[in-house]
This record gives structure tokens, sequence and C-alpha cells, in this order.
């Protein structure tokens, strides 16, 4: 069990009032909020050890790089990669993803196929759609079913000669389903296919080990998981990284620069063209320690007892209809209820304090699956608790009293 109580206090903006009530904040997939050792360490950062890594001789550098090479080690330990060799810096998920559509995409050529999912985040689509104006490529995508699940018999079927990369959500942003990522990696395996994982929505929220899952390719974003936002992990198989060229040129990236020939760093910083966020690196080891100390295990225990917590109680307001129903799901509910637009339904919740997401979450091939416009979205952090979903439940009561009166 952990201790909420003692985990609120971590984070100031909790204490926080909005339109004159405490807030309550649900809007986690969304971004998460950012306990003070986080804050203190871009704080101090920036106070006592700010010079650029990689590059001075003098003493603060050092230091710099020092703490920069060593949050990625943390990042490391955290997904349990095999070295950090594997471990690229980006500004988040979005980039993850754009990097490896950039550089993996110079590798194919015109009727290569790129397998997705039709429940993905918009990140994991226009990339690729970019590449299928830019190189000839085509993208394909697994279907879902109306309980949200992935229609994963189909896949086989999906999978030709030309397939070269499958690329999905580990967890649904939108329907909150766990993919079969374990079976879906083996199958593509077995067909000599690598596999990226889109990672934003599980990597915060249960354990995730890349070596376990022998994923090819993981993406997350810090601000997702209480670290800041503009720094991201890619996560990529050595050997695969190894092949694929740069994804941008600069600074740091090169070995030797000439007019005649330049070659190229090694990994991982092959891939990190010029000045990284040295600072918003270390904030996000900041993080990662914070929520190790709690435990991964307890991270994802805590939020599925509110998850299902939310689901009973949300399932005893009449004209509720929730959208996704896999048995496996993280901690986040979509939902409608009765006729009232989900915008109309977050603007009220919103004048009692309570963050929610409301609309088609980038997510809008899911939306035209199930014929709606949008939803509103709770999802779950460390923090919260179950009078925070006590107080949805009051706030979307009030809602329907308002609407049908
Ligand atoms: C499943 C999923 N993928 C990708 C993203 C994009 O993340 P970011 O905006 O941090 O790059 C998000 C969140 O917005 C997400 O939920």
């Amino acid at each position: 069990m952990i201790d909420s109580e003692k985990i609120r206090n971590d984070f100031p903006i909790l204490q926080e009032t909005v339109y004159g009530h405490p807030l309550t904040y649900l809007d986690n997939a969304a971004t998460t909020q950012k306990p003070r050792c986080v804050v203190d360490r871009i704080k101090e950062g920036y106070l006592h050890r700010n010079a650029n890594v990689h590059r001075g001789v003098h003493f603060l550098s050092q230091e710099a790089t020092e703490a920069h090479e060593s949050a990625r080690e943390r990042v490391r330990r955290f997904i349990h990669a095999r070295s950090t060799s594997e471990i690229i810096f980006t500004r988040g998920t979005t980039e993850s993803i754009n990097l490896v559509a950039s550089s993996f995409g110079e590798l194919l050529s015109e009727g290569d196929e790129i397998l997705t999912t039709v429940m993905e985040h918009h990140s994991n689509i226009v990339p690729w759609q970019l590449l299928e104006q830019r190189r000839g490529v085509v993208l394909k995508a697994l279907p879902i079913r109306k309980d949200g699940t992935l229609q994963t018999e189909q896949l086989e079927s999906l999978i030709t000669s030309r397939t070269r990369l499958i690329t999905l959500a580990h967890v649904s942003n939108t329907l909150a389903t766990v993919n079969p990522v374990r079976e879906i990696i083996r199958l593509a395996h077995a067909h000599g296919i690598p596999v990226l994982l889109d990672g934003a929505q599980s990597v915060p929220h249960f354990p995730v080990d890349v070596e376990e899952l022998d994923a090819d390719f993981l993406a997350f974003s810090g601000h997702k998981i209480y670290g800041p936002a503009g720094i991201g992990i890619l996560y990529g198989k050595e050997e695969w990284l190894e092949k694929l060229p740069p994804y941008q040129g600069g600074g740091e990236m090169i070995d030797k620069v000439s007019f005649e020939k330049t070659t190229f760093n090694v990994l991982p910083y092959k891939f990190e063209a010029g000045t990284p966020d040295f600072i918003g690196s270390t904030a996000l080891a900041a993080a990662l320690e914070y929520i190790d100390g709690i435990g991964m295990e307890s991270v994802a225990a805590h939020e599925q007892r509110l998850m299902d917590y939310a689901l009973r109680r949300l399932g005893e307001i009449p004209e509720m209809r929730i959208i996704g129903g896999a048995e496996k799901r993280s901690g986040l509910i979509s939902f409608l209820v009765g006729d009232i637009h989900p915008y109309d339904l977050g603007t009220i919740l919103d004048k009692l304090g309570i963050a929610v997401r409301t609309g088609h979450h980038c997510a809008q091939p899911v939306m035209d699956y199930y014929g709606i416009d949008g939803t509103v979205r709770a999802s779950f952090g460390i923090y919260n608790t179950e009078e925070d979903i006590d107080i949805l439940v009051e706030g979307i009561d009030r809602a329907i009293r308002l609407f049908h009166h």
C-alpha cells in the first residue's frame, strides 16, 4: 500500500484551489504534477551546476556532464536496458517516434510497409504518414474491437514480406487497454520484424522491462512520469541503433567534420545533435528516483485499485457509457454521460475544481471507430485517492442534474 498522504505532501500544487475548490487533478495521462524533489533539482541545476556538457575541461562542465550521464544510467536501470548506448535523450515520445520514422525510414524503399494500430495517439500515426509521402512506404493499421482491444488475431494476415516495422501503443491513452505486446513482439520477431513500443502511457504506470519484453524500440515522455516537459527517451537495441543513420546533424553527434568527409560519434551521441537538455535529464532522473522509491509494483497496484473503484462508482451513474472495456487496462477511464457533450461536462467539472480532459485525446481514428466526437477522460496518478473519485462522481451527478432540469 502506498502512503497517499505522504505522497500528496510532496506535490505542492495539490494544495492549490481552483474556483474556490480544492484541486482534484485527474488529467495525469496528459501530464503529471511534479514532486518538490524534481523542481528542486531543476533549480539547483541552474543555480549551481549550469555549464554545457561534454565540451569543457572546466570543473562545472565536467560536473554537468557527470550529472547528465548518470541520469542516462538512471533511465537505463529504470527500463532495464543493457547499456547506456541504448538510451537516447529526446524531447519526448513524439520526437522519439519521429526519430525512428526519420532514421529507420532512410532504410526503407517504396512499397515497404509499416504496421500500426487504430488505437494510436496521432504521434504514432502522422510521422509514418509523412514517411509515406516522403518515401512511398505503406502504412497499415491493425483494427480494434468495440471492447477496446486489438484484433490481434488479424496480425498474422496483415504481415507481408514487405512489413518492415510494427509500431504500437503499449497502453492506449484513450481506451486504457494494455496491449499484449509480449505476444505481438514474439510474433513479429518470428517474421524478422522489429517492434517500436509507444510507452507514453505504460512506463509511468507499471514496471516496463525492455529486455524481458524484447522490444526493439521504446519511446516515453518525462513529463508523464513526474519529470519535466521537454525531455523524453528513445530506447533502441544497440544493433538497430548501429544500423540507423543519424537523425539530426550538428554538434555532439559527430566524430570528425571536414568538407570532404564527416564521421559520426558513437552511440548514443550519434542521435543527439546539439546541446541536450542537461538540466531536464537530471530532473527526469530525480523523478525516476522518486517513483522508484515508491516502487513501480506499488504504483501499479495503487492505480489498479483506484481504477477498479472508479469503474464501480462511475458504473452506478445512470446513462454512463464507458468507452473501452478491456480486461487488462491501465489507470484511466474514458466516458460519456447520456447526451451531455464531453466539453460541457468537462467545463462543469472544471468549475468544481476537477481537472479532466475532454475531446479526442489525439486519437481521432478511435473516435471515428466509435462514431463519437470525443470523451471525458479521467486518468490517475500516484497521488490520487478514492476521495478524488468520489468528488468526480459527485461532480458528474451535479452536471446531470443541471442538464436534466
Ligand atoms: C500514447 C501516447 N503516445 C504519445 C503521446 C505524445 O507524448 P508527448 O506529447 O509527450 O510527446 C502521448 C501523450 O500525449 C500518448 O498518450
